[in-house]
């Protein structure tokens, strides 16, 4: 037997039995002839004692234990010394006396320190993952992590659902971004699809009568990373027939409020969570993933200067622009040089640049970029409508609407973050509903899904899918926590014709379209009953949860942010071989 019991177990009442205990060594200290070691695995630490006088073989070998080296050791548990219990430790009441050492395994010094949490270099962490997973605080984030999904998993069996799995080698199933494709040996020149989503899949299984399915899926996304994104991440993914928007959203509610619940303490800001249409999100915050921890909302002041001298403001009104504001309260001592790090980084995303004015004491025009070129009346129309205060600053930006949106929902994050208004002991949930259903994209010049070509237009809108497109309002349903999409979903289309009418609408021809999705539009004539669902991404929810900032911090063996495993090296080359027999020849510019 390689231990009796694990090293986070012994208690007071194990006092006096003799135990074995295998593990890690955490740490060593050495006082004046005796040598402490606290011993690790995943279930805690445990204090052992190494006494020359108790062996002085032992006691010298145990003079050689280096961290990380993996140990077995039997002995007696004691009571630690008066007042040297330790609060903080499982079982900090005792230590155990140890009679008997094994070196089961040596180990080279680590590439960083696995007993302290000390900021160290990204790419070192996950080229030693294996390592850096042995840490508390990704102990801590897996843990949550297995808890999290057996939650959902007993939730949903408790409400009826099944767990279905469905296949990764497929045919594309778009969610908006590449495909990872798979070679077909055995059929030269084809290819599968990984699914971005197993969203036809669960449809199908609609159609097939398996109401209330969920699957705890691995989806893949061929798209630019980012802190929140991985190229293969984890859904749970469900579906259920015969229910409507407000029957998803409910259970919905429900699954995330007893999750946050049982494993947070953090209070959730306001139940029932607060729905926002897309509209309302773009205006207030200019996203459709609002943070609504905080206020310092955007505000529209087109009408105020349509009329303006001020060319810059002008102009971008008679384009049919907007020009919004942004009230950084309380920030009217900012330097130039400050200002100019917000420009700067409004200008990262898009805008040419950033309008200022500061209140001043009696609450006028203090210092200001433009307020020279307007008049007093619109000066002051202005900080009226920006609820300007003494010593606020008032950041504008005038361009077209995505970008004036796009840029101010940034710097009024940035703002947040430096006002310490994004602090993670609340957890403010929201729904944002009624989006458009289809988005003008300008570089391919045509209609594009605003979630997927499988959500259903609401019933009252779809005449506007032939008049005015743009118009229409899809059935579609997003779960914000804390300015994170953490869940999209939609009723879907359920009829071939409608269907039909959509791929048209965002410009499939039909013989691609019967090529890509036949399936579907086949099935669809077999009996399909109204259907709706939603998916929510595991990662982002636990990395929520858990307080971290990335959601590489709560998934064991991550990409990097340009798509490698570090750890094992991957994406790698192939042999000759390999590609002859998928019928591959590379074109690769050296
Ligand atoms: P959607 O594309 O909105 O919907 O994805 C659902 C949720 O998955 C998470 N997510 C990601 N997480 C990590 N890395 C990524 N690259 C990534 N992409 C998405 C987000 C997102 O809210 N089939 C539909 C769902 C449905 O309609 O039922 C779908 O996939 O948290
Ligand atoms: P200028 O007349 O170019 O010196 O600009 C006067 C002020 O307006 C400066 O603070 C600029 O940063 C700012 N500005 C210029 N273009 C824009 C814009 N499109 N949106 C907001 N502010 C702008």
């Amino acid at each position: 037997m390689l231990r009796t019991h694990t090293c986070g177990q012994l208690r007071s009442e194990h006092v006096e039995q003799e135990i074995t205990l295998s593990g890690w060594v955490h740490r060593r200290r050495d006082h004046g002839g005796l040598i402490f070691i606290d011993l690790r695995d995943r279930w805690g630490l445990t204090q052992v004692i190494f006494d020359p006088d108790l062996g002085a073989d032992m006691h010298k070998l145990a003079g050689t234990l280096r961290n990380e080296y993996v140990i077995q050791i039997s002995g007696r548990v004691r009571h630690r010394p008066e007042g040297q219990d330790n609060p903080n430790l499982a079982t900090g009441q005792i230590e155990v006396e140890a009679h008997q050492l094994t070196i089961l395994n040596q180990a080279k010094t680590p590439p960083f320190d696995i007993n302290k949490e000390v900021a160290v270099d990204e790419k070192l962490r996950l080229q030693y993952r294996y390592m850096d997973l042995r840490r508390e605080r990704m102990q801590r984030n897996l843990i949550l992590r297995h808890n999290v999904v057996r939650h959902i998993r007993n939730f949903l069996g408790d409400e009826g659902f099944i767990e279905i799995e469905t296949p990764i080698l497929f045919k594309t199933t778009p969610e908006g971004a590449r495909d990872y494709l798979v070679p077909s040996r055995v059929h030269p020149g084809m290819f599968y699809a990984l699914p971005q989503s197993p969203q036809q899949l669960k449809q199908l299984l609609m159609v097939a009568g398996y109401d209330r399915y969920f699957q705890i899926a691995r989806c893949f996304r061929d798209e630019d990373q980012r802190g929140d994104r991985q190229p293969e991440f984890t859904q749970l993914d469900l579906e259920m027939s015969f229910i409507e928007r407000e029957d998803i959203m409910s259970l919905i509610e429900r699954m995330m409020t007893s999750i946050a619940e049982t494993y947070t303490k953090t209070p959730i800001l306001q139940k029932p969570f607060p729905r926002i249409t897309y509209q309302e999100a773009l205006a207030r915050f200019g996203r459709d993933n609002p943070d609504i921890r905080f206020g310092l909302e955007l505000v529209d002041i087109s009408p105020i200067v349509a009329q303006t001298e001020f060319k810059v403001f002008a102009e971008v009104v008679a384009k049919g622009g907007l020009i919004k504001g942004i009230n950084a309260k309380g920030l009217g001592e900012y330097s130039r040089k400050q200002i100019d790090d917000l420009t700067a980084l409004v200008k990262e995303f898009g805008a040419k640049g950033l309008a200022w004015l500061k209140v001043d004491a009696n609450g006028k025009a203090g210092g200001s970029s433009f307020a020279k070129f307007l008049s007093p009346a619109e000066v002051e129309a202005i900080i009226a409508k920006c609820d300007g205060q003494p010593n606020d600053l008032l950041l504008f930006v005038a361009d077209k609407v995505d970008i004036t949106n796009e840029s101010l929902s940034r710097l009024r994050l940035e703002l947040g973050e430096r006002l310490g208004l994004r602090n993670n002991n609340i957890l403010a949930f929201c729904w944002v509903i009624d989006f458009p259903y289809v988005m003008w994209n300008e570089d391919e010049n045509r209609w594009d899904p605003s979630h997927h070509l499988f959500t259903a237009p609401m019933a009252e809108d779809i005449p506007l899918l032939d008049s005015d497109p743009g118009k229409a309002r899809g059935q579609q349903y997003d779960l914000v926590l804390n300015g994170y999409e953490i869940a999209g979903g939609s009723i879907r289309i359920h009829q071939r014709e409608l269907q039909e009418k959509v791929f048209k609408l965002i410009g499939l021809e039909v013989e691609e379209a019967r090529h890509r999705f036949g399936h579907m539009l086949e099935a669809f004539e077999y009996g399909t009953p109204p259907h709706g669902g939603m998916a929510p991404g595991i990662d982002r929810l636990v990395m929520l949860l858990a307080g971290e900032p990335n959601i590489r911090e709560v998934i064991a063996f991550p990409k990097s942010q340009n798509a490698m495993d570090l750890m094992a090296g991957a994406p790698t080359d192939v042999t000759a071989q390999q590609l002859k027999e998928l019928h591959i020849k590379l074109d690769v510019k050296k």
